[in-house]
């Protein structure tokens, strides 16, 4: 028998499982299946939740946690991040801020850097990302290559994601090389060919960056059915820049996720609403590139999944702080809090069709965060305050 640990004295236990064990403090129409237990314990054996419930029933385990009244969470799982990369961009984010719009291309000088780096660079910066969302109750995370755009530089971007998580994914389409400015289709062959060759190994998913300068919808499906025929499975960067026809592509070719939905038609919401395709809104993006903010209670009225992610890279949004984002979509994107908390946990999950994170419950993964406050709400209560006391890995203490 592994040894289990009691958390005890919990103020707020978010499972996201509305009929446990204990009873649910909220119900959960309108949010988006978020439910919690006050007065609540939760037991830990190995890797697995053991037990949750009113801390008055929890049953003796091998040591005890005293959690003080603080609020416990699911871990936060990012679905969507751009983790490998060198370099930075903050004077072009300091041009935005005085007005200049964001255009796509700055993603090039990113590539540059990237394919300059070492190896020992690239996985020292990497590192550095992974460790800072783990600090701030991140447990679960996806990292998309994309800076690479090389055969090579997008293989060892994919190899090196592999190193510190499941959610692999293969974004050779992000944009079209410099090299390749007056040969696109050259660079999508390449992109479905010899570089899909070299990335599927170390990879789960595809992504396209299907927008205005980058990738068309023509384009965008010959790279995704390419990859989904080397078994890699769809996800979308879509209406991030505008309106266009990521979001309905992403829905017909059964995406997990389409990205942003920043400009969305009824169609768009009509479409995510009656798919299994995630709307994984990133607001990080719309802060840092000064754009409008998506909507995400059109989203949710019309039924549609939402996750919320940080979209973490060194162009339109520099931080791996999920608390931020979950601020942000309060604050907003006329999300409650307990749709957001829902959002950045069971959606990110969603996002990702995984079933063992974003809940906690027996025979979940034991992530888990506790928080320095007594509710969920504190996250956007108190934004840009550090309020992590403690976070569980797959059982264990970070
Ligand atoms: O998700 N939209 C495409 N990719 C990133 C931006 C990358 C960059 O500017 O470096 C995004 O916002
Ligand atoms: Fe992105």
């Amino acid at each position: 028998m592994p040894r289990s640990l009691l958390i005890t004295r919990i103020g707020e236990l978010v499972t996201n499982v509305p009929h446990d064990s204990g009873t649910p403090v909220f119900d959960a129409a309108g949010s988006g299946g978020f439910a919690a237990i006050s007065d609540a314990a939760l037991v830990i054996e190995g890797d697995r939740v053991a037990w949750t419930g009113p801390a008055s029933q929890a049953p003796a385990a091998d040591e005890i946690f005293d959690a003080a009244l603080r609020a416990v969470l699911p871990g936060f799982v990012d679905s969507h991040a751009h983790l490998v990369f060198a370099g930075e961009r903050s004077a072009e984010f300091e041009a935005r801020m005085a007005g200049r719009p964001y255009q796509a291309g700055g993603i090039r000088s990113t590539v540059a850097a990237t394919r300059a780096a070492t190896t020992a660079e690239l996985r020292a910066g990497l590192r550095r990302l992974a460790e800072e969302m783990l600090r701030q109750g991140t447990t679960t995370f996806e990292c998309k290559s994309g800076y690479g755009l090389t055969v090579d530089d997008e293989a060892r971007c994919c190899a090196l994601a592999a190193e510190v998580t499941d959610e692999v994914t293969y974004l050779g389409a992000h944009v079209v090389p410099a090299e390749f400015a007056n040969d696109r289709e050259g660079y999508v062959d390449l992109v479905c060919g010899p570089m899909l060759d070299a990335c599927a190994p170390h990879c789960r998913w595809a992504d396209v960056f299907c927008e205005d300068g980058a990738f068309g919808a023509d384009e965008a499906r010959t790279v995704l059915t390419a990859a989904l025929a080397r078994g890699l499975f769809p996800r979308i960067h879509a209406n991030q820049l505008g309106p266009g026809p990521g979001v309905r592509l992403g829905v017909e070719l059964g995406a997990a996720s389409a990205d942003h939905c920043t400009f969305l038609s009824e169609a768009d919401v009509a479409a995510l609403a009656s798919s299994g395709t995630v709307a994984t809104l990133l607001p990080g993006a719309e802060f840092s590139t000064r754009q409008p903010y998506p909507d995400a209670r059109r989203l949710l009225d019309a039924g549609a999944t939402v996750a919320l992610a940080t979209d973490c890279n060194p162009g339109t949004s520099y931080t791996t702080s999920m608390a931020f984002c979950v601020a942000l979509a309060v604050r907003e994107m006329r999300m409650t809090t307990r749709e957001a908390v829902w959002s950045a946990t069971a959606g990110g999950a969603r996002a990702l069709r995984r079933t063992d994170v974003g809940y906690l419950a027996p025979g979940a993964r034991a992530d888990l965060v506790i928080l320095d406050a007594p509710s969920h709400t504190y996250l956007a209560y108190r934004p840009g305050v550090p309020l992590v006391y403690a976070v569980y890995k797959s059982g264990q203490p970070v």
